[in-house]
């Protein structure tokens, strides 16, 4: 058995428009790094966290990491492990982009590793559900589900709970820009509306089962026509600087569509190459600096490992 590890976990895209709470995918990059170390001692520490600015809690009951980490001991029966994590983000915290996910699964996936992988990525799941309901009120695992598995993953549903790992365009690249305006996650989830229409909720239905569609057959113009949200994009893109602008010039730059990366304010544009992404991103920022929002950007194939050990 290792005394120590290094892992990376990466950052998701989750909804991917019209999925909202049941749909995401993993990209490359950014991502955040867990070092975790076995002390022989009780009980866990947080010795260091970087890259947060100084916003995230060293409190393990208050830490997703840690908190996340304490109800995995508790299950294997082992719950006083002395454990020391160190956590380094390597992505902006609120930022749409599934940042305390990709701590909770960097966590998740090293105690699993120091105890010989007891439990599958798949099973990790409930308890990376537990950091985000600590995160921002609710257990939703379209962010930790595509983090722990890579690739696109579909939650059929949460009770009980059914995770389907979903195939897509070999070809397929996502173009993400993050303008610098912070969006927390539960205000972000608190100011949608809980009554939806029945024709409404028709729309939604048949945009999801589109995309899934188009996934499963490899068709670009399905997934992009199936990237339209009429339930949740009208109200939080108010949050986000000129989101339809930025729609507009996506689209004209070549996105097969385009929308907002989890609870934003990231955006996220799907692309059939690389060059196409790139280009999305420029002009993205380019927009932005003009009207004074410093942004950063992100491009990157679709993830399809999940967690890694770096050491
Ligand atoms: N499905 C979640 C939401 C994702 O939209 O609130 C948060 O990143």
């Amino acid at each position: 058995m290792r005394e120590s590890i290094k892992v990376f976990a990466p950052a998701t895209v989750a909804n991917v428009v019209c999925g909202y709470d049941v749909l995401g995918f993993a990209v490359n990059e950014p991502g955040d790094e867990v070092i975790m170390k076995l002390t022989g001692g009780s009980g866990i520490t947080i010795t260091k966290i970087t890259g947060d600015e100084g916003r995230l809690p060293l409190d393990p009951k208050k830490n997703t990491v840690s908190a996340s980490v304490q109800h995995y001991l508790n299950h294997i029966g082992k719950p006083d492990t002395g454990i020391e994590i160190e956590l380094h983000k390597k992505m902006p915290i609120g930022s749409g982009l599934g940042s305390s996910s990709a701590s909770t699964v960097a966590g998740l996936f090293a105690v699993n590793n120091l105890f010989d992988s007891l439990l599958t990525n798949k099973e990790l799941v409930p308890f990376a559900m537990k950091g985000e309901e600590l995160a921002c009120g609710y257990g939703h695992a379209d962010n930790v589900a595509p983090a722990l598995l890579g690739g696109f993953v579909l939650i059929r549903s949460y009770e009980p709970l059914d995770i389907i790992s979903l195939p897509h365009p070999e070809d397929l690249y996502a173009a993400i820009v993050y303008p610098e305006v912070d969006v927390p996650t539960k205000d972000a989830r608190q100011m949608i509306r809980s009554k939806v229409l029945l024709k409404d909720a028709v729309t939604q239905w048949g945009n999801v089962a589109g995309l899934v569609s188009g996934l499963f057959l490899k068709d670009h113009d399905l997934i992009g026509r199936s990237m339209t949200d009429i339930l949740v994009e009208p109200t939080r893109s108010i949050l986000i600087p000129d989101f339809y602008k930025m729609r507009s010039l996506a689209m004209k730059t070549g996105a097969i569509g385009f929308g907002i990366s989890g609870s934003g304010p990231s955006v996220f544009a799907l692309t059939k190459d690389e060059g196409t992404a790139r280009a999305i991103t420029q002009k993205l920022q380019q927009h932005l600096k003009g009207i004074g929002i410093n942004s950063l950007s992100f491009v990157s194939s679709v993830n399809k490992k999940g967690p890694v050990i770096l050491d």
